[in-house]
């Protein structure tokens, strides 16, 4: 894997994105949409849609008429397609900032963990504000990559000691978007209203430290990249620096936490 995929983030493979965070953000999508409490019978558009996480569970708890998934990478697609499988839903391979919608033609669009990838947040929520019709929604969730997103954090301040490189690579620094203000000033600043910002914890129960370390290994995700740049003796050294960091309890589980960032906002009219 190279320098520039480490940067970026790889996200190809279904199956180890789900064990590496998938399994996290579903709990988050649920308590998102829930909080939302948007009407049945909405047309939803979910942007950066992955394996299909918050689509799938927009199907199975917002009663939509419709929910298209967008999300650039095709094996993603696929991955969701092959999954999410309801007479209600489409997925498209397509890009955050040119989505393949026509003006106003959805009432709620939805995007989770995505946003602190796209280059141009504010043109990212305006492409995204242009899709939805007058009173309609815009929301989104981001992880707490500085603070609250343990798993996470845990990790790039253990990488960081094991080898310098990694701290320009560490999400929390990287991602100022994702904090409360910045949410909130976006939103703002793409003419949306009634803006609200939001905090969702969940918890993130590990069986054991192979279980918190493994998904690591996948190559699909942000940390995951960057840990397959490494050689075989760096790996080992990061490997260890977390088992000595992380909480390890009686029973060898390990019991973190997990804190997304939400944001909404409505399209005026
Ligand atoms: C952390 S995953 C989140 C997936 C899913 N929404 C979830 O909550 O599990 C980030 C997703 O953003 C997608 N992505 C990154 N840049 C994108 C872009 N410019 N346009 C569309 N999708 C993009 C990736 O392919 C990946 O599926």
């Amino acid at each position: 894997m190279d320098e520039t995929t480490a940067v970026t983030g790889s996200w190809t493979d279904g199956d180890r994105y789900e064990r590496y965070v998938g399994r996290w953000s579903r709990p988050v999508a649920q308590r998102f949409v829930a909080e939302l409490g948007v009407p049945a019978g909405r047309r939803w558009l979910d942007v950066g849609c992955g394996t299909g996480v918050l689509t799938s569970t927009v199907l199975d708890h917002a009663a939509p008429a419709s929910v298209l998934g967008v999300d650039r990478s095709p094996e993603f697609v696929a991955h969701a397609a092959a999954h999410v499988v309801d007479p209600r839903v489409a997925f498209r391979t397509a890009d955050a900032l040119v989505l393949p919608v026509e003006d106003a033609a959805v009432d709620v669009v939805v995007s989770g963990l995505v946003l602190n990838f796209l280059p141009g947040h504010p043109a990212a929520v305006a492409e995204w504000r242009r899709v939805v019709a007058p009173g309609g929604l815009v929301a989104a969730y981001v992880w707490d990559y500085a603070g609250g997103m343990e798993l996470m954090r845990l990790f790039w301040a253990a990488a960081t000691r094991v080898t310098l490189a990694a701290g320009s690579l560490d999400e929390g620094a990287r991602f100022p978007v994702c904090a409360p203000g910045p949410l909130g000033g976006l939103f703002r600043g793409a003419g949306l209203t009634d803006v609200v910002t939001g905090s969702i914890d969940v918890p993130t129960v590990f069986a054991d430290f192979d279980d918190y370390w493994t998904p690591f290994l996948g190559g699909t995700g942000h940390a995951p990249a960057y840990v397959a740049t490494l050689g075989r003796d760096d790996r080992t050294a990061l490997r260890e620096a977390l088992r000595a960091d992380v909480p390890v309890r009686d029973d060898g589980s390990i019991a973190l936490t997990a804190r997304a960032w939400t944001v909404r906002g409505r399209v005026p009219g």
